[in-house]
């Protein structure tokens, strides 16, 4: 699995980058009134790109600080650092997702939280794991014994009637909903059975590529809001187990529109 393991390879050489930023006064902007950005972002991104340009120089890199470049049907969709208000304040919940994605389908990924030393990895039709053991998702069966996570965009305070309708529904039906802060550790936390369900509005390719195929291939299923497929350009996400997808589209449906 010549691009999975490159995936692997790229996602630790960026972890190790932002750990050692972590303890380190961060140099912070902002790319709007809640969207950070910080050296390590951009450090990690360069690795990542540079990389992937010796390697495969006829690659198209799809990353969130650089934006699109390259053509052709072989892509790496790249988040250098998913949580970054979280790595921004020390707060230890981050990590960088590493997707590659073939003739429009993604199919393999890697998620590596430098923190715990976690590497989360899959490929399509050859399972997902976490470092050597091999991914399923809970046997949870009912919403109501469910632990959700979710996460809020950056545009939230322009979405925030229908982002909390969604959220007081959830708290409601589900046993208990937790906000990470690292859409991408989210959904390998579903993948592994940390959890049962995941929803967000707003995510973008980088923050679910890698993601998509560790859950997939952990036995969960991933949908648009309405149960329609997925796809990482679309706007709206809900993961889960599978077994609980359907009272997690019925709870999404009752929702303000
Ligand atoms: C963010 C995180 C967060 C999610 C946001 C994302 P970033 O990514 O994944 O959990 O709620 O919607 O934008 O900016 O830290 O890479
Ligand atoms: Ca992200
Ligand atoms: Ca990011």
């Amino acid at each position: 699995m010549e691009y999975l393991d490159f995936a692997i390879e790229l996602a630790r050489a960026a972890g190790d980058v932002l750990k050692r930023y972590m303890d380190r006064e961060k140099q912070i902007e902002f790319k709007g009134r809640a969207n950070l950005v910080t050296a390590a972002d951009k450090e990690s991104e360069a690795l990542i790109i540079n990389r992937i340009r010796q390697r495969y120089p006829g690659h198209a890199i799809l990353a969130e600080e650089s934006g699109a470049s390259g053509a052709g049907e072989e892509k790496w969709i790249i988040d250098p650092l998913d949580g970054t208000t979280n790595f921004a304040h020390q707060y230890p919940f981050f990590c960088v997702s590493v997707g590659f994605e073939q003739k429009g389908e993604i199919v393999c990924g890697a998620v590596y939280d430098p923190w715990r030393d976690e590497m989360f990895f899959g490929a399509r039709g050859h399972g997902a794991f976490l470092d050597g053991q091999r991914l399923r998702v809970s046997d949870v069966d009912q919403l109501c014994a469910g632990l959700l996570l979710t996460g809020f965009p950056y545009g939230v305070r322009d979405k925030i009637k229908l982002a909390m309708s969604q959220f007081e529904a959830f708290v409601v039906a589900s046993q208990a909903v937790r906000r990470g802060g690292a859409a991408a550790l989210d959904i390998c936390y579903t993948a592994m059975g940390r959890c049962d369900g995941f929803w967000e509005l707003d995510l973008q390719p980088w923050d679910t590529a890698a993601g998509l195929v560790i859950l997939e291939e952990a036995g969960g299923q991933v949908t648009d809001f309405k149960g329609e497929p997925y796809s990482v350009y679309k706007k709206q996400i809900l993961a889960s187990n599978g077994k609980i997808h359907g009272e997690m589209i019925r709870v999404l449906d009752a929702t303000v529109k």
